[in-house]
This record gives structure tokens, C-alpha cells and sequence, in this order.
């Protein structure tokens, strides 16, 4: 098992340029079994969630490869359409290769994606936008199978939520769908736009994309494309604050501030001075920051749920009280108890948090339940005097290209290393 020990107090101070978005790759290598051409995703983080899409890809009969800094999909050869238990086990987020294996072969067959750390995650949403798209969607055995022996026809989708996933399900299945589809209510992340680009590339007529309607006219065939992924808000979120805990100034580059509005607005509530460049944010700390009276996550354009953990452990050490209302997933503080090791002083109840601000955390060995709740608690570590351990750092891995590597970079005191012998590997 391998985990991160970091000798925390370091002040980071340097610049770092931003990851390619997981978010935006994982729905756009599921778009790559759309055509029988070789599609291209350049800026694609190297992730385990990644590789676990590249397998799924793999057993379709996908051929994958990374050259030059590219992944590159030949999906000519795709002749199953089943997903198996243990990839979608693997990666909850494969139910996303729902909407492109029905539209290229008129099946797809997944087992119950199951819940995750962070909550039952149902994918009721996707499925209701497939079947008004036309597929019979059966339970059998355990397994889901969808069915369009007739095609999917357009038809409106309306969400009652605006789900990240369903909506880029519904985009997946209806581009080669006969005719007109309408999604209300749509997710509006800029990674929804960042799919409607590599598919419009790929030559699908879909307009509205980061907005709450999205209109998609369906076509016959699509074609390979080449397309760069845009950088991942949620990383750059990360280092800003690993910055602002450790009192340090942190550059994130290549990252537009407008994609993480209400994160900015956050950090500087809590003291932090942001400077806002076309396409590079910095921050820099206080000696001490103050406490935010509310947070509270939302859909895009509101506060990110994936931002939350780390900035509720940025305000374990300010002066004050803050409240965290985390309103998108129903068990996203499962990482407070381990936050509390190093001695912040966190409340939870339901989907809110009451942080008290401490003056100091203390080193602790903790262990990471989820991805982004072991990114809190990397945080933590590194403003935390003395040594921390954070086990299960495969959580992190998921999300993060080498978290330990980039937090070095900027001067942190952090090693990757296995739990059992504690050596540096
Ligand atoms: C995406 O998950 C992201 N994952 C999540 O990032 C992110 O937290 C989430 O969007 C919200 O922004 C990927 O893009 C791979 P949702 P997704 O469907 O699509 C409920 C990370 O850390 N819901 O918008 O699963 C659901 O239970 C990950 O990078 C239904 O009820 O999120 C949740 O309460 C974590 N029925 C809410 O909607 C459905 O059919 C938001 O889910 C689908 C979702």
C-alpha cells in the first residue's frame, strides 16, 4: 500500500503548470468508440482512473496507445459492448461508456456501477435518458442491459438534476441519434462544453453545450478528431490551497480563473490576495487566515463539491468559525474524522460542517477514504508540525499525476512511500 509521509511547516513558493482535466478525458476517451477512426486527446492526465478507462476501451477491442504526448483511440475494431463487473467495480464513472456503446452497436450491458466513498451515486439519470432516447433498459441477473434494436431517435431530455454524467451520457448517445434532442436542465461544467468541442470536431452538431439547454442535431457518422484537454480546475484548486495552508505563493499556470470563480472568491474571504492572470491564477497568504462564514457547494457555476474537501481543511486553521454545507454528494465529510487527527476541530451533521479554526495542526498518521478527501488530508499534512503519514495514497493517484512530485516542486517536505516498510520508493 503506498502512502505519502510529508514533514509538514514548509511555506510553498514556486509555480506549477495545471494538469489536463480527469473529468473532461474520462467522457472523451468513452466518445472515442463513436467513430473507426483514430481519435487523438492530447493534455490527457497519466491517472489510474485514466488507465482504467484505457482497459475498459482495451476489452471492447479498442487499440490504444500514447505517443508523443497523445492518447491515441482506433476504436475500428470495438466488437463487444459489455462492460465487466470488475472494471466498472474499478472506475464508478465507466457508466459513462453507456451512451456511446448504444449509439455505435445498439447495446450496452453494465453490472450497477455501486456506490463509492462519497455516496450511493445512482444512475437512474442516465438511464432515463437513454430509454427517452428510445433503449429498453432491462435489469437481468444483476446486470443492466440497454437495448435500441431500432437506433435512438432525438427526443427531450429533461433532468431533475443537472448530473455531470447523465448529461454527458445523453450527449454520447443522442449525436447519432435520427433527429432533433433537446437536454434541460443540462450540467453546465466546463468540461460539458470541452466534450461538445471534441465531438463537433469530430463532426456532431451540438450547440448550447456549458449552457442549461443543449440542442443536438443527430448525424450518420463521426469521424476522428484531435483534441487537447483543458486543464483541470480541480487540480489547480488544489495547489492554490496548498498554497494558502502552507502560508506560502503558489502559481498555477495554464488554468483561466473563470473556471474557478467561486473557489477564488473563497480563498480571498479567508485572507488569501489573488492575482488573476489571462491564464494563470496565483495566491498568496496571510500569516493567519480568517474564518468564511459559509460555504456551500453546488452545481457549476456554484461552489465545487470536488474543492470542498480541501478548502474545509484550509479553514481547520483559521481564526474562526466556518460553516461547510456540501449539498451535491450525501457523504462527502467522511474524511473530517481523519482531519481531526491532526487536531482541527470539525463538526459534522448531515450535509453540514462546523469548522472551529485552530491555531496549529500536529503531524498524524491518517489514511485517505476517498480522492479528494485524502487531497484535504495531504494538506493538512503539510502545514502540520511535524511528520504525517497518509496511507491509501491510491485514492489520491486517481485524480492526481504524482501529487507528492508537484507539492516537492513547490518545496513541500514529501515522499511516496509502501505503509509496511515506510522506505522512499
Ligand atoms: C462528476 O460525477 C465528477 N466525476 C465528480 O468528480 C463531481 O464531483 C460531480 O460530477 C459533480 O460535479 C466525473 O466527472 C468522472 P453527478 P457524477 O451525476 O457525474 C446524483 C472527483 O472527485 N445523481 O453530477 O457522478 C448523485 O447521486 C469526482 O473528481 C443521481 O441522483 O456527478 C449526486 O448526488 C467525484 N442520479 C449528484 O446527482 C444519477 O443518475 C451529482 O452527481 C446521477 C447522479
Amino acid at each position: 500500500m503506498t502512502c505519502f509521509q510529508i514533514n509538514g511547516g514548509a511555506a510553498l513558493d514556486g509555480d506549477v503548470k495545471c494538469q489536463g482535466s480527469k473529468n473532461a478525458s474520462l467522457p472523451m476517451l468513452a466518445a472515442c468508440i463513436l467513430t473507426k477512426d483514430e481519435t487523438a486527446l492530447y493534455n490527457a492526465p497519466a491517472l489510474t482512473d485514466v488507465e482504467a478507462a484505457l482497459d475498459i476501451l482495451r476489452y471492447l477491442g479498442a487499440k490504444v496507445k500514447r505517443e508523443d504526448g497523445a492518447l491515441i483511440v482506433d476504436a475500428a475494431g470495438i466488437g463487444k459492448n459489455d462492460v465487466p463487473d470488475a472494471l466498472m467495480r474499478e472506475m464508478r464513472s465507466s457508466v459513462i461508456f453507456l451512451g456511446p456503446l448504444l449509439a455505435r452497436t445498439g447495446r450496452a450491458v453494465l453490472s450497477a456501477p455501486g456506490g463509492c466513498e462519497i455516496g450511493l451515486r445512482p444512475i437512474d439519470l442516465h438511464l432515463e435518458a437513454v430509454s427517452r432516447l428510445g433503449a429498453v433498459v432491462k435489469n437481468e441477473g444483476g446486470k443492466i442491459v440497454c437495448t435500441a434494436p431500432k437506433g435512438l431517435a432525438g427526443a427531450e431530455i429533461p433532468l431533475s438534476f443537472p448530473s455531470v454524467g447523465a448529461t454527458e451520457n445523453a450527449m454520447l448517445a443522442a449525436v447519432l441519434a435520427k433527429g432533433e434532442t433537446r437536454i434541460l436542465n443540462a450540467a453546465r461544467e466546463p468540461e460539458i462544453a470541452d466534450l461538445a468541442a471534441l465531438l463537433n470536431a469530430m463532426g456532431a452538431h451540438i450547440r448550447g453545450a456549458g449552457e442549461s439547454t443543449i440542442c443536438i442535431d443527430g448525424v450518420n457518422t463521426l469521424a476522428g478528431a484531435v483534441h487537447t484537454v483543458l486543464p483541470d480546475r480541480i487540480w489547480g484548486a488544489t495547489l492554490l490551497t496548498a498554497g494558502a495552508i502552507t502560508k506560502g505563493r503558489v502559481c498555477v499556470k495554464g488554468l483561466s480563473p473563470a473556471h474557478l470563480v467561486p473557489v477564488l472568491d473563497v480563498l480571498e474571504r479567508a485572507g488569501c490576495e489573488i492575482r488573476r492572470g489571462k491564464n494563470e491564477i496565483t495566491v498568496s497568504a496571510p500569516r493567519r487566515l480568517h474564518s468564511v462564514r459559509t460555504v456551500r457547494t453546488t452545481p457549476y457555476p456554484g461552489f465545487p463539491t470536488d474543492a470542498q474537501p480541501p478548502v474545509t481543511a484550509l479553514l481547520s486553521t483559521a481564526r474562526g468559525v466556518s460553516v461547510i454545507m456540501e449539498t451535491v454528494f450525501e457523504s462527502r465529510f467522511r474524511y473530517v474524522g481523519e482531519l481531526t487527527r491532526f487536531g482541527a476541530s470539525i463538526r459534522t451533521d448531515g450535509g453540514f460542517a462546523v469548522v472551529e479554526g485552530v491555531p496549529r495542526l500536529y503531524g498524524a498518521e491518517v489514511s485517505a477514504p476517498d480522492l479528494r478527501g485524502g487531497a484535504a488530508l495531504t494538506l493538512a499534512a503539510l502545514c502540520a508540525e511535524g511528520e504525517s503519514t497518509v496511507r491509501e495514497a491510491r485514492h489520491i493517484d486517481r485524480g492526481y499525476e504524482d501529487l507528492a512530485a508537484s507539492l516537492r516542486a513547490l518545496g513541500a517536505d514529501v515522499r511516496r512511500c509502501r505503509a509496511e516498510s515506510a522506505t522512499a520508493i
